[in-house]
């Protein structure tokens, strides 16, 4: 009946051999690709072999070395590994992509990267090359369509040979700030370049006058030589180029840089132009009615130059696609009667400080998705209107309206209903009384800071300086749980600060400014007690303020906007720009106003301070020598009470001290000496009758003044703080005037800029230190 057992066997084997058969034909009748070749793979390998893996040589947060991936093994395809691309038919390698990859090491010019002469496509971005000089042997790659070497740390020269790969249609080099193009580069690019539709030159350093012949670069569709931050294309000069014939141009991207000129008429050509950004140039003359032309713009930056005259905001409105309108700080008149009541574009960013407006646009009714908007110096009086509480109630998260005439909000509960805002700035306006009561659940507040900010639960900063509050302190701020920054100087703020309440904890609050008010009583430590943030940060690690990141996706370019804090302290009438605020930078000024009695020992158990002034109140007894156990304290400020007794020796241990003042007070005995002491001139001391010693002329005459204060009576006024140590703060003199830039904000671009952020800081410090002279 049945076959055999091995006759089974047999036809199996028969089978399995067929099916062999036939895969092995289809798989080669389809045409599989060819393997890579072994030179190729070699060269990989060696280029590989040439440099360290080290994650900090890739800023992106998600890089990862792809080289790890490729093995020296001989049936290892290389047109398999990561970043290796291959043509099907010759299996040559033709894209190299390794960017991000963490390489550290040189680049040279016997790299065998350019033994891969089929290459088309090559990026190496965002790696770390040591600061090597773009070799000549690019010239090798004659076959580059696409070269991307952006923020990789090359410097030097870009040599010629560049230029000569005319096959190129995108040129990235950006973000290598020890680039240098030569004077001649531009030029040469465009008469050599000819295929080039991308060409990004951000932060390279650009020394020449920007040639006409760029426009005719008939295939660029974007065209980045802007600086960002680092590094000043200054040198970049001369006007924007005519573009007398249709372009694909879709970025224009000249921010920053020295042109001037006018803006021509022309630009109304690049009628696809997308992005548009040609702020803080030295551009004078009116901005061109062609520009309603751009009618794909979505970015248009004209903020921070000369342009002048008098602009219908028609002008704009017609750019249906525009989110972004930045034209603060010219010297334009805008006018916002509109001759439609059409359709807007929906605007998410609408910077428009010092555009001589003199009231609230009416457009801005319609507009429900702004995330920013700046009115600031734009001579607007009277109250806020009502109407502005329904706008972009979900979306506003930055509102600027500082240095106008504002004298309040009309029917104020429901105007501040952001529900996602973080920054305001209302600051040197007439704000006054007048302001609706607060509803019962509050009622214990008889109230004038707009108390309708209690519903802005995400508000980092509050600057109400230089109005005309009438007011007690708003003590129910402190519910505020992301409240850092409270500026609430200059005004007729009253009455005492009052017994804490631990519903209102202030829980974040690093700095406060209260000074230039009628606050009497005690000094508030209660207050301090309560205030969570005051417990010690790491001031080690510098961590900057949280920055606010906000993702703009435009045409499928990803912009991340990073908008930090910063602000300008006002110190005997040296102003410093504090780019970012540390997160340590802790500082309270009560300056000015009329507390009274003993500044008590327990300041000392406040070991984060890092200013403190509490000059022009009416203190008095001694200064507590526990002030010494505040090691971070860089200023302090006791000058114009009535402080008595001697400088406690103890404050000579203070080494980050470079701002002293206890004049004017009745201090007695010598002068401590020693490290910061004899740093301090005679104004740090004078008007104190019976101080004597260096730097003052007045000799001492008691030797007994040279002994330590006594150290008596401070146990029993030690504080049960609930938390192990406890950090206040303070500015000295301290003016959180302009925070710079719009709104509370400075702008910037990719997330390249925090890896500067250390050295921000390090200039922030120089710059107070420095302030002293
Ligand atoms: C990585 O680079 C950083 C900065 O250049 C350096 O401090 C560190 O030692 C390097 N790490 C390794 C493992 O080489
Ligand atoms: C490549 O050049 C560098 C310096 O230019 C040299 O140190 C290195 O030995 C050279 N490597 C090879 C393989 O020739
Ligand atoms: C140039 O490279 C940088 C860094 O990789 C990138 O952010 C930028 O988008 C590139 N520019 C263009 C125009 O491709
Ligand atoms: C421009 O390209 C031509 C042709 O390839 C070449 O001869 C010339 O040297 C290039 N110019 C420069 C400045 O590189
Ligand atoms: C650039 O284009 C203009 C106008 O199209 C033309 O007159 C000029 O000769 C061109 N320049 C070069 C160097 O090709
Ligand atoms: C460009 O200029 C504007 C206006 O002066 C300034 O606010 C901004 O910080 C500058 N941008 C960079 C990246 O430096
Ligand atoms: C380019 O703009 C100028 C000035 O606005 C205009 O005279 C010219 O006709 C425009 N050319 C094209 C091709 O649109
Ligand atoms: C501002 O514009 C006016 C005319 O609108 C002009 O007279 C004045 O010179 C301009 N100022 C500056 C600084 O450009
Ligand atoms: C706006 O008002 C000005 C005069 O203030 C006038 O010249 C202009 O035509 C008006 N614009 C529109 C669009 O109505
Ligand atoms: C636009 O609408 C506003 C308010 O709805 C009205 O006051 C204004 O006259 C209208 N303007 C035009 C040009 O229709
Ligand atoms: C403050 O300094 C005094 C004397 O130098 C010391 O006794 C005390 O323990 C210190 N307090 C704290 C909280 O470090
Ligand atoms: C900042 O300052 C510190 C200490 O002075 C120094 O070690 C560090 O290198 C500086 N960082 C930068 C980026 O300059």
């Amino acid at each position: 009946m049945g076959l055999s057992f091995p006759l089974i066997i047999l036809i199996m084997r028969f089978l399995v051999s067929l099916m062999m058969f036939y895969l092995i034909l289809s798989v080669s009748s389809s045409g599989v690709q060819p393997m890579c070749h072994d030179d190729e793979r070699f060269a990989l390998l060696q280029f590989k072999e040439s440099y360290f893996i080290n994650q900090s040589a890739s800023r992106d947060p998600t890089a990862y070395p792809k080289v790890s991936s490729w093995k020296p093994d001989q049936i290892s395809d290389c047109c398999k590994w990561d970043g290796v691309e291959c043509n099907k038919d010759t299996g040559h390698v033709i894209g190299l992509d390794l960017s991000s990859s963490c390489l550290k090491g040189f680049l040279n010019s016997n790299s065998s990267l350019f033994r891969l002469a089929h290459l088309q496509n090559l990026n190496l971005d965002d790696n770390d090359f040591n600061s090597s000089p773009l070799p000549t042997s690019f010239r090798q790659l004659s076959r580059l369509t696409v070269l991307s070497l952006a923020a990789s740390i090359f410097s030097g020269q870009i040599p010629s040979e560049i230029f000569k790969l005319s096959k190129l249609v995108s040129l990235n080099l950006s973000y290598n700030p020890l680039l240098k193009l030569q004077e001649s580069g531009l030029t040469v690019i465009a008469q050599n370049l000819s295929n080039l539709e991308v060409l990004s030159l951000k932060q390279v350093d650009i020394s020449s006058n920007i040639p006409n012949i760029l426009a005719n670069l008939s295939s660029l569709t974007s065209l980045s030589l802007s600086e960002c931050d680092l590094h000043d294309n200054e040198n970049l000069k001369g006007c924007i180029p005519e573009f007398h014939r249709t372009s694909p141009l879709k970025l224009l991207g000249l921010g920053n840089t020295s042109f001037n000129g006018e803006i021509p008429s022309s630009l109304g050509n690049l009628t696809n132009l997308f992005f548009l950004d040609l702020q803080a140039n030295s551009l004078h003359g009116s901005i061109p009615q062609s520009i309603s032309r751009l009618e794909n713009l979505e970015t248009l930056h004209l903020n921070d130059n000369y342009l002048s005259g008098r602009v219908e905001l028609d002008l704009f409105l017609r750019l249906i696609k525009l989110v972004e309108l930045q034209l603060s700080r010219n010297n334009i008149t805008l006018l916002t009667n509109l001759s439609t009541n059409s359709t807007f574009p929906k605007f998410r960013m609408l910077l428009l400080a010092h555009c001589d407006l003199g009231e609230f646009p009416e457009f801005l009714r319609n507009q429900d998705q702004l995330e920013l908007l700046d009115l600031g110096g734009n001579k607007i009086h009277g109250q806020v209107p009502k109407w502005m509480g329904n706008v972009s109630i979900e979306t506003l998260w930055g509102l600027g309206l500082r240095y106008n005439f504002l004298t309040g909000f009309d029917q104020l509960p429901v105007v501040l209903p952001y529900v996602n805002l973080k920054a305001l700035k209302l600051d040197s306006n007439m704000l006054q009384g007048s302001l609706p009561i607060p509803p019962p659940s509050i009622a214990f507040y008889s109230g004038r800071v707009p108390r309708s900010l209690v519903d802005c639960t995400k508000l980092e900063a509050i600057n109400l300086g230089n109005n005309q509050i009438h007011d007690i302190f708003p003590s129910w701020l402190g519910i505020l749980p992301e409240l850092r920054i409270l500026i609430l100087r200059s005004n007729e703020l009253y009455g005492t600060l009052g017994s804490s309440d631990s519903n209102f904890d202030f829980s974040k609050l690093h700095i406060i400014d209260l000074s230039n008010n009628d606050l009497t009583g005690k000094l508030p430590f209660e207050h301090f007690q309560i205030w969570k943030a005051m417990q010690i940060v790491d001031a080690v690690s510098l961590k900057y303020m949280e920055e606010h990141q906000t993702l703009v996706t435009l045409a499928g370019v990803s912009i991340n906007h990073i908008y930090s804090y910063s602000m300008t302290i006002i110190n005997k009438g040296k102003k410093t720009v504090y780019q970012k605020i540390p997160d340590f930078f802790i500082a309270f000024d009560l300056s000015n106003n009329r507390f009274e009695g003993e500044i008590p020992d327990v300041v000392g158990n406040l070991k984060g301070l890092h200013l403190l002034n509490l000059s022009s109140n009416f203190l008095t007894g001694p200064i507590p020598y526990t002030l010494a156990n505040l090691t971070g304290l860089e200023a302090l400020d006791l000058s114009k009470n009535k402080l008595s007794g001697a400088i406690p020796l103890q404050l000579t241990e203070l080494t980050f001290f470079s701002y002293f003042n206890v004049s004017h007070n009745r201090l007695k005995g010598l002068i401590p000496h020693g490290k910061q002491f004899d740093t301090f001139d005679n104004s740090s001391f004078n008007e104190n009758p019976k101080l004597c010693g260096s730097p003052l002329s007045k000799k001492c005459e008691n030797p007994e003044y040279s002994l330590p204060p006594s150290s008596s009576h401070n146990s029993e006024f030690s504080f049960e703080f609930g938390w192990k140590v406890v950090e206040i703060g303070y500015g000295c003199g301290f003016l959180f005037g302009a925070v710079s830039g719009q709104v509370v904000i400075t702008k910037k671009y990719g997330w390249f800029m925090k890896t500067f952020a250390i050295g921000q800081s390090n200039r922030t410090r120089v710059n107070w230190r420095g302030r002293r002279n």
